[in-house]
């Protein structure tokens, strides 16, 4: 979408009237809109990009998608798949519909099942290895964000042989660009959070460094998508609340994240990052994913038989996925890292027990209102449109109240949903703030995407203000 430097040109046979940007006219709100102050974030400025770019797969929507995986396969000349799945999914119904799919279009099938549920470089190269020995000419994931990263990364490394640390994210990697198109890759989500389904992103925890990182590329955005939401319907409570969470961040960090024209170092053309920070393409469908958080969350984690509440969130997933792919994460996932990579001794229902382990969107969430209250001066019609979105009442929020509207609505969610009070609940207390921010510092990729600068005293702040909420 080209955007135009506001001007104005008169339109024949009317009034002269300012005209604006291709991508403001998508977003002219009614006079109750929230966010009817937030065109000026959007302004071009000298020297800002002049662009924005949204990558997503072809994606197919509906319960009983996964049936159409061999079509795909077939149609994209696929002839021997590796199909990634994880250990607990291995045996169960969608990898068999899948599996059964692929063989009647005459695909060939081998399953890798060896995936670490939150995977680490370890667990990637492993993976990594599989693909090379195996040459194959397409891949298929069922499964999480786990099992759908795990599959980007063996594809690209199959694909583009290099060292590991090659395409890594910088500074802690290389960051090398991948050089060219990977496999075709049919991902098939069976949670309803990360979204990783329609993104270019690839999370790892790097035992190095004890904390997070991923590799980022437009080539590692699958080609096709297939979203079931029948697959939810087994999701345990807590999987459906922590990857509830993720999405939710993922939305709200898209709306707050500083705005595309405002970027750092603005690169053009095929340079131009995956992720490049708030815009209203992001915006739409990132708002759309709050309401419907704000409106399905708690039930579909209270029933498993609510289908409607479980189908919606897995619809919001595949939105804020898109979104925040294009306007990248910012403070929740930076600091998450940290919090994933020090705790010691956390165990959830429905996660393998057999070691420790914070699943992403509960490391992600219990960083989320210490960041709002933080975020909300510098935008603040975004933070009481998000508030606003969720499901809380705004209408007598005055100026200075949007950060704590927002955080209040998170943490009614957090407390509906069975989330823990807050850092200190996962053993962490003041003694750690150091380590924590330490641990944050390294996430300079998504930390300068958030709104306002944030050092190592602003870090030990958040991390503070999330040790406990109520
Ligand atoms: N690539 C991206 O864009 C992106 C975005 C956000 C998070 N992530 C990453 O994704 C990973 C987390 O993925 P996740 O939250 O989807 O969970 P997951 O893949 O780690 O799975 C969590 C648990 O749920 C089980 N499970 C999955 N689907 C199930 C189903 N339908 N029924 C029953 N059990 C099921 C798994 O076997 C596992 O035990 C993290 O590593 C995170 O960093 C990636
Ligand atoms: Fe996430």
């Amino acid at each position: 979408m080209a955007a135009r430097a506001p001007g104005s040109t008169p339109s024949p046979g009317r009034p002269a009237r300012p005209v604006r940007s291709a991508y403001q006219t998508l977003r002219d709100p009614p006079d109750t809109d929230p966010m009817r102050c937030c065109h000026a974030d959007f302004a071009l400025a000298e020297g800002s990009d002049r662009g924005f770019t949204v990558g997503m797969p072809t994606f197919t929507f509906g319960p009983g998608v996964l049936a159409e995986a061999g079509d795909h396969a077939r149609d994209l000349g696929m002839k021997r798949v590796a199909l990634f799945t994880d250990r607990r999914l291995v045996s169960g119904e969608y990898v068999a519909r899948v599996h059964a799919s692929l063989r009647a279009a005459g695909v060939g099938v081998t399953v890798y099942d060896a995936v670490r549920i939150e995977p680490d470089d370890g667990s990637f190269l492993d993976a990594a290895r599989f693909a090379a020995d195996g040459r194959f000419d397409g891949y298929v994931s069922v499964g999480g964000g786990s099992v759908i990263d795990t599959c980007k990364a063996a594809n690209l490394y199959a694909t583009h042989p290099a060292d590991f640390m090659a395409y890594v994210n910088a500074p802690i990697g290389e960051g090398r660009r991948v050089p060219g198109p990977i496999r075709p890759h049919i991902a098939c989500p069976t949670t309803s959070g990360t979204g990783s389904e329609v993104t270019g992103i690839a999370i790892l925890a790097l035992r190095a460094i004890n904390a997070k990182t991923g590799i980022i590329s437009r080539q590692l955005i699958p080609t096709i998508a297939l979203v079931d939401p029948d697959v939810t319907r087994s999701l345990p409570a807590a999987a459906v609340a922590s990857t509830g969470f993720d999405c939710m961040s993922h939305a709200l960090e898209s709306i707050t994240a500083r705005a595309w024209p405002r970027r750092l170092n603005p690169a053009k053309g095929t340079s131009r990052p995956v992720s490049q920070g708030a815009n209203p393409f992001s915006d739409l469908l990132a708002t759309r994913a709050l309401e419907l958080v704000g409106q399905f969350l708690v039930r579909a984690v209270a029933d498993a038989s609510d289908t409607e509440a479980r189908s919606e969130m897995m619809y919001a997933a595949m939105l804020a996925g898109v979104a925040f792919n294009a306007a990248g994460c910012h403070l929740p996932h930076g600091l998450s890292y940290a919090v994933s990579g020090l705790t010691k001794n956390w165990q959830v229902p429905g996660y393998p027990d057999d070691r420790s382990l914070v699943p992403h969107g509960m490391a992600v969430v219990l960083n989320n209102p210490s960041v709002w209250r933080h975020t909300a001066s510098a935008h603040p019609q975004r933070h009481r449109h998000c508030a606003h979105c969720l499901g809380a009442d705004v209408a007598h929020v005055g100026p200075g109240d949007e950060g704590e509207a927002l955080a209040a609505r998170v943490i009614d969610l957090m407390r509906a949903t069975g989330m823990p009070n807050g850092l200190a609940a996962l053993g962490f207390d003041e003694a750690q703030v150091d380590d924590l921010a330490t641990g944050a510092e390294p996430q300079y990729r998504v930390i300068k995407n958030a709104p306002v600068d944030i050092g190592r005293d602003e870090l030990r702040q958040l991390f503070r203000a999330a040790l406990r909420y109520w």
